[in-house]
């Protein structure tokens, strides 16, 4: 299949549209879209004008709340839903002091689908949650988590591995996908991490994936509101410009974020590196220090995303960063990736004749 094979007058006809359709069909049905594509919250980047975009091209937007106030994010839901009539999701990072209100909120302007980020959700927030008529989707970061989350009423997970932009955790997509995709059949499960290509995305749902979740890709879609610079700096970058943070000492732990190098990422080698000589002198308590490593990107994915700061804020990245080429629409990303997964399984189905 091409991406010709998309025109209008042929796509139900085409056998590995149809194959497409029959693997995702029950990521579509949970997410109520086209595409059982997910447009991964991202804190900054996910706001209205992206995930209404997402959703009007038939994936599936999700608002990252990250930060915000429950005041702000009533806000943000109301202006994307006066963008799209079409399902959109909310992710809500669990550690956040006012997430009951969070969920409040959410309830109240009837959001479909929250997704509980940022570490594991206690029972009461996914309760609460299943009250108030939302699904709720959960990141399972290993196959007992995965279990345990489910028990506790998690109506879907996503695996997402260490390829990822962002927060990631230690264990790479393919292998989370081999240990979760065949055991845990009760309950849809989005892959995410390290997908760029349509291939990619085929080959997890073959493997028993519901959907996928892309958050990298979408970073430089035209109606993403990332800085210039920010979007030009994902253009430029290889996958091995995308890494993790580096700790530098074990007695002074930092947590595991993948983005793009730049002379921010060396400072914060070399402040790491300052503070510890002089916990080791005497001269700094070991507390302060580690307080001042946590704080060293206090606001920095913010001076990235939206003042343009690529030199000293975050530009957090998943490796499949290599992949962005150019700002696009999000509707020519999909079919992009659509064409691709078809090409893919129309090949699959031609070998198998
Ligand atoms: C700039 C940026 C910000 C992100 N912020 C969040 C966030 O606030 N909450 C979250 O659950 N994931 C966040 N992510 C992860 C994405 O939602 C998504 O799961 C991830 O990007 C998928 O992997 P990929 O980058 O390889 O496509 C972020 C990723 C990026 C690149």
């Amino acid at each position: 299949m091409t991406k010709a094979a998309l025109s209008p007058q042929e796509p139900q006809f085409s056998p590995a549209r149809a194959e497409l359709d029959r693997l995702w069909a029950r990521g579509r049905a949970f997410l109520g879209t086209e595409f059982a594509i997910m447009g991964g919250g991202m804190t900054w980047v996910s706001e209205r004008s992206l995930v209404a975009a997402i959703s009007n091209a038939g994936g599936f937007g999700v608002i990252a709340c990250g930060a915000m106030e429950p005041d702000r994010l009533a806000e943000e839901i109301a202006a994307t839903a006066a963008l799209t009539g079409k399902p959109f999701g909310v992710n809500l990072i669990t550690m956040h002091p006012k997430l009951d209100m969070l969920i409040d909120v959410c309830a109240e302007a009837r959001v479909t689908h929250i997704v509980l980020a940022g570490g594991l959700p206690s029972s009461a927030a996914v309760r609460k949650i299943k009250d108030s008529g939302a699904k709720t989707l959960c990141f399972a970061p290993a196959l007992v988590l995965a279990r345990k989350l489910l028990r506790m009423g998690a109506d879907a997970l996503v695996i997402e591995g260490m390829e990822a932009g962002g927060h990631t955790g230690p264990v790479t997509t393919s292998v989370l996908a081999q240990e979760i995709l065949p055991v845990i059949t009760e309950a849809p499960v989005f892959v995410a991490g390290g997908i760029g290509r349509g291939e990619a995305m085929a080959s997890y749902l073959e493997l028993g994936a519901a959907g996928v979740q892309l958050g990298t890709r979408f970073v430089c879609a035209t109606e993403s509101i990332a800085h210039p610079r920010f979007k030009q700096a994902f253009i430029r970058a290889e996958a091995r410009d995308a890494v993790l943070s580096v700790q530098v000492d074990p007695r002074f732990p930092v947590i595991p974020v993948r983005a793009i190098a730049n002379p921010g990422t060396r400072r914060f080698v070399e402040i790491q590196r300052a503070l510890i000589a002089k916990v080791d002198q005497g001269l700094l308590d070991q507390k302060a220090a580690q307080l001042e490593i946590e704080h060293f990107w206090a606001g920095a994915l913010r001076r990235a995303v939206i003042d343009g700061d690529v030199e000293n804020g975050s530009l957090m990245a998943g490796q499949s960063v290599g992949m962005v080429r150019a700002e696009q629409p999000v509707a020519e990303i999909l079919a992009e990736l659509i064409a691709q997964a078809e090409e893919a399984l129309g090949r699959r189905r031609e070998a198998r004749r």
